[in-house]
């Protein structure tokens, strides 16, 4: 969708920047994606205008975060996009609470606060992603899982059109799924985090980080898991057991190391991924008796 040059020059009067033409391919640990223009939001306190401006031109938009779990429709996409600049995102720790951009990239917080001597989340450490995403879908690996240590979060509310303070203790983080509402635009976070010693929390990284590579397809496109785990049960264990690692529609493949892993092979497609997901859901479905809910979000025109 383009955004025409009236509404550009609003918009940058906002504080935001227009990229028109932009492939989505380039912005998803997936490589997968149409295009279309992306608003770039410099000033959080804009934000409002922002999405006022939008609304009165009738803009479908929406937004993405760190790109590394979600699934982007092939060709023209019928909205535009809107990102937060992932360029020297805000950390800062002040005793043990850290206050942190949602742009930030998960990995690079972790290490940030384990430099001053702040812990808790070595599991997290090599889970790809901003710090929003993982926010609103609570990420988590190895044990460790985001939500618990949130102390308050401020986001953009499109109930309210306003930017808002809301406590961690009034959202719910469940297993990779959180009671965010889906237009809400994580900001910035105050986290709260277990005094630990640097070098202590460098260990438990590289045996989160050890593991995580001997078991997990790193150096392919992929948007990590493609399936939630069903309750008690291993959904990459499933898939392997029935035989299909490796097996693929056209470029989209189920990674031979880690069969939750879907990867782009080379240059697969939206309906490509679609059609792996479905097939694979069904197999699982016939042999186990499970429905497979996904865990990658999938953005259908
Ligand atoms: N397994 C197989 N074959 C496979 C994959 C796994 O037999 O191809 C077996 C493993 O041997 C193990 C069990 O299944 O006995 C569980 O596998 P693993 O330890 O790899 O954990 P997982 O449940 O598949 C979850 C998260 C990962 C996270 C790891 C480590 C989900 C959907 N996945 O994977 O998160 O990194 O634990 O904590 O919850 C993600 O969410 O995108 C993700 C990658």
């Amino acid at each position: 969708m383009r955004i025409n040059e009236t509404v550009s020059s609003r918009l940058k009067s906002f504080g935001a920047e227009v990229q028109h033409d932009v492939s989505l391919k380039e912005k998803t640990s997936l490589g997968i994606g149409g295009t279309t223009d992306e608003v770039l939001l410099r000033r959080y306190e804009s934000i409002p205008d922002v999405m006022r401006l939008l609304a009165d031109e009738s803009i479908p938009h929406r937004f993405l975060g760190g790109g590394t779990n979600v699934l982007i429709a092939d060709g023209k996409l019928p909205y535009v996009v809107l990102h937060l600049p992932a360029s020297q995102p805000g950390m800062r720790v002040e005793g043990t609470a850290a206050f942190i951009d949602a742009s930030a990239d998960l990995g690079g917080m972790v290490t940030f606060c384990a430099k001053r001597d702040l812990g808790g989340m070595e599991g997290l450490i090599g889970v790809p992603g901003s710090v929003g995403g993982a926010l609103r879908m609570n990420a988590g690996a190895y044990g460790t899982s985001i939500g618990p240590h949130v102390r308050e979060i401020e986001l953009y509310r499109a109930a309210s059109g306003q930017l808002e303070t809301v406590r961690g203790t009034d959202i719910r983080f469940d297993y990779r799924h959180t009671s965010f509402a889906p237009d809400d635009v994580m900001l910035r976070v105050k986290l709260e985090l277990p005094p630990k010693p640097f070098k202590e929390i460098l260990a438990g990284i590289k045996v989160c980080n050890e593991k995580r590579r001997a078991s997990q397809p790193l150096n392919q496109k992929s948007a990590g898991c493609i399936f939630k785990n069903p309750p008690g049960g291993s959904a990459g264990r499933m898939i392997d057991e029935l035989g299909l690692k490796g097996h693929r529609v056209g470029d989209a493949m189920v990674s031979d190391r880690h069969a939750n892993f879907f990867v782009n092979a080379g240059s697969a497609s939206c309906t490509d991924m679609l059609k792996l997901i479905d097939d694979v859901r069904e197999r699982v479905r016939g042999a186990y008796g499970i429905e497979l809910e996904n865990e990658v979000i999938v953005w259908q025109n």
